[in-house]
């Protein structure tokens, strides 16, 4: 009986702490965090800071990925390239300080199960059902908490970008426009500069705005009313223009000592610009055709990450892409004689990459 009462006494006390007494406010989420309790002084005390919650008890992602069976820790490699078949998080860890000259990179949206446990198996399977993800097509589905995750997710892959890149060395990474603050919040709280904001201009994605008449069909009103609706809404929107280009980051490690300094000891930190066109912060590139071209659902114009990597880095360089999808910038730095790094996660994206390298090679 004694027993059973000290049991029930401190359920009672944990439940009492943890729903009533801390609830706790993260990044403007209030949710109610598991503590570690101890008693300190008589006083009851949560000794630890929990980890970021959503109110309903989720982590805010997972912070272990769990790559695709089949992947190797081992390196593949083709030529002058690098492959590994992995997390990015955990072959970071291989790459020695200091080791890479440029990062380019198209980092996962965090949106629709295109996030750091990117799955291309789920991901077909919703699109097979209906030609849409998750009902609406990939890309459009807006949800609040994307930002959150990724700028979460990829702090901690600018924390070891920062330490392999050399002092002066870039990182451009791509996203979507309504994402751009959380990918250079990111970086620049580990420390990278933020240099500016570049621009890959395209012929136009798709067309993402749609109009009530759906839902106004739907509610609960006589039919003239409803008629009288869809005038007053006609020609309105939800706010979603059709794209036309990506943002793209350009984050910098900070340069030892003066930009000749720097450039005398690590050759990274100055840029080149003498191409026919003086160049400017918009490149003017053609979306690739999917179907056409490559079976991955994001790639990136060659030529574009050729000129990337041109303006950026020099001959016989190392270029980095933690992200490498189906190896556009693998086969970009190959094709501008540089030495190249990559990682992915996804095995059949993985042995896409491989492919191509070995094309190229
Ligand atoms: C936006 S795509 C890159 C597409 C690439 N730019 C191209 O041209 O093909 C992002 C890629 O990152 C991979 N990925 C997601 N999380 C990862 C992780 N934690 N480590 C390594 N790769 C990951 C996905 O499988 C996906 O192929």
């Amino acid at each position: 009986m004694y027993r059973l009462m000290m049991g029930l006494h401190s359920y009672l006390r944990e439940k009492l702490l943890q729903e009533y007494l801390f609830p706790v406010n993260y990044n403007g989420y209030n949710g109610n965090m598991p503590a570690t309790l101890a008693r300190v002084n008589n006083t009851i005390k949560r000794s630890i800071t929990p980890p970021p919650r959503y109110p309903d008890g989720k982590r805010l992602i997972k912070t272990e990925t769990e790559p695709t069976p089949g992947c190797t820790i081992e390196p593949v490699k083709i030529g002058a390239a690098t492959v590994y078949n992995q997390d990015c998080l955990t072959i970071f860890k291989k790459l020695t300080d200091n080791s890479v000259d440029l990062i380019v990179t198209d980092p996962p949206y965090f949106l629709d199960g295109m996030d750091n446990n990117w799955s291309d198996t789920k991901l077909k399977r919703k699109k097979d059902k209906s030609h849409v993800i998750g009902g609406l097509p990939v890309g459009m589905k807006f949800d609040p908490k994307q930002g959150i995750r990724l700028q979460e997710f990829f702090t901690k892959v600018s924390e070891e970008a920062l330490r392999v890149l050399k002092p002066g060395g870039f990182m451009i990474a791509f996203s979507q426009g309504r994402l751009f603050h959380r990918l250079a919040i990111g970086a620049e709280d580990v420390g990278f500069e933020i240099r500016d904001m570049l621009m890959w201009e395209h012929n136009g994605g798709q067309g993402k705005a749609f109009t009530q008449d759906h839902f106004v069909k739907k509610m609960k009103m006589s039919g003239v009313k409803k008629q009288e609706l869809i005038t007053i809404l006609q020609g309105r929107k939800t706010p979603q223009l059709r794209p036309k280009f990506e943002a793209i980051l350009l984050a910098q490690k900070p340069k030892e000592g003066t930009h000749i300094n720097n450039w005398l000891k690590w050759k990274t930190g100055l840029i080149k610009t003498d191409f026919e066109v003086s160049q400017t912060t918009v490149f003017n590139f053609e979306k690739p055709h999917r179907e056409k071209t490559i079976d991955h659902m994001t790639v990136k114009p060659l030529g574009l990450m050729e000129q990337i990597i041109e303006v950026f880095s020099i001959e016989g360089q190392v270029v980095l892409d933690p992200f490498l999808g189906s190896g556009t910038t693998g086969v970009a730095a190959l094709n501008k004689n540089r030495k190249f790094i990559g990682f992915e996660i996804e095995k059949r994206y993985f042995d896409m990459s491989v492919g191509r390298l070995s094309k190229h090679g």
